[in-house]
């Protein structure tokens, strides 16, 4: 996969794309990941990228011009199965939506600033709007970053047996079962004993049960959409 992410702050992306998954997913050649700066598509002498809303708001807006250069830049050269705005007037992330956009080939995610970027963007070229949640963060940067990750972890290849995605919380609308490791007793806090008993049909049907006891319990919403 190639994920295009037209930003005016690219550096913001260095840390987040250059550990673990993400980091490996690029080694193995599964994703190609590249940042461009909107700046260098103004064509204007002071480079800027933003201007006054019309109407008479207070707040910048982002202008047309070098957005729409670079979508058509990068159009002219890859195919794009979808070209996502991350915005917190868009639909809200799912896992659902992650899996979704895992089996595409391109995708272009634009971040936006200020007080968002111009409608017409999105009417012309937008064909997704993604947010990560109810609240405004600065950018879209982090969301984007965020939406990056939920998307490549899911990539065939990307997690290996072990760290397979499956098992992921929300992969079957439940939230995952507690997890234990050694030491078996901390402190008088000790492993539930079925997970040391040896037997797989028991261990899974506790896991299980307390995978939908915990739903019940912290986000009953999710099984009443399943
Ligand atoms: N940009 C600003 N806030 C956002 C959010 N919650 N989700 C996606 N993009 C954003």
């Amino acid at each position: 996969m190639r994920i295009d992410i037209l930003t005016i702050f690219p550096e913001m992306f260095e840390s987040p794309f250059s550990h673990s998954i993400i980091k490996r997913a690029k080694e193995k050649n599964l994703v190609e990941i590249h940042l461009h700066d909107i700046r260098n598509y103004s064509t204007n002498k002071h480079r800027s990228v933003d201007d006054y809303s019309y109407g008479g708001d207070p707040g910048m807006v982002m202008t047309i011009e070098p957005i729409a250069l670079c979508i058509e830049h990068l159009q002219s050269e890859n195919q794009y199965d979808h070209i996502i705005y991350l915005t917190p007037d868009g639909i809200t992330l799912r896992q659902s939506i992650a899996n979704q956009l895992s089996m595409s080939k391109n995708i272009i995610l634009l971040c936006g600033h200020y007080k968002g970027i111009d409608q017409r963007i999105r009417d012309k070229y937008i064909t997704m709007e993604i947010s990560i949640g109810d609240y405004v963060l600065s950018g879209g940067e982090l969301a984007a970053a965020v939406l990056t990750d939920a998307i490549v972890r899911l990539m065939p290849g990307v997690l290996n047996d072990e760290t397979s995605a499956l098992s992921d919380s929300f992969q079957n609308e439940l939230l995952s079962p507690p997890v234990y490791t050694r030491p078996y007793d901390f402190r008088g806090l000790k492993v539930p004993d079925i997970l040391l008993s040896g037997n797989d049909k028991e261990i899974r049907k506790w896991q299980n049960e307390q995978a939908y006891e915990k739903t019940l319990r912290l986000r009953p919403d999710l099984l009443n959409e399943a």
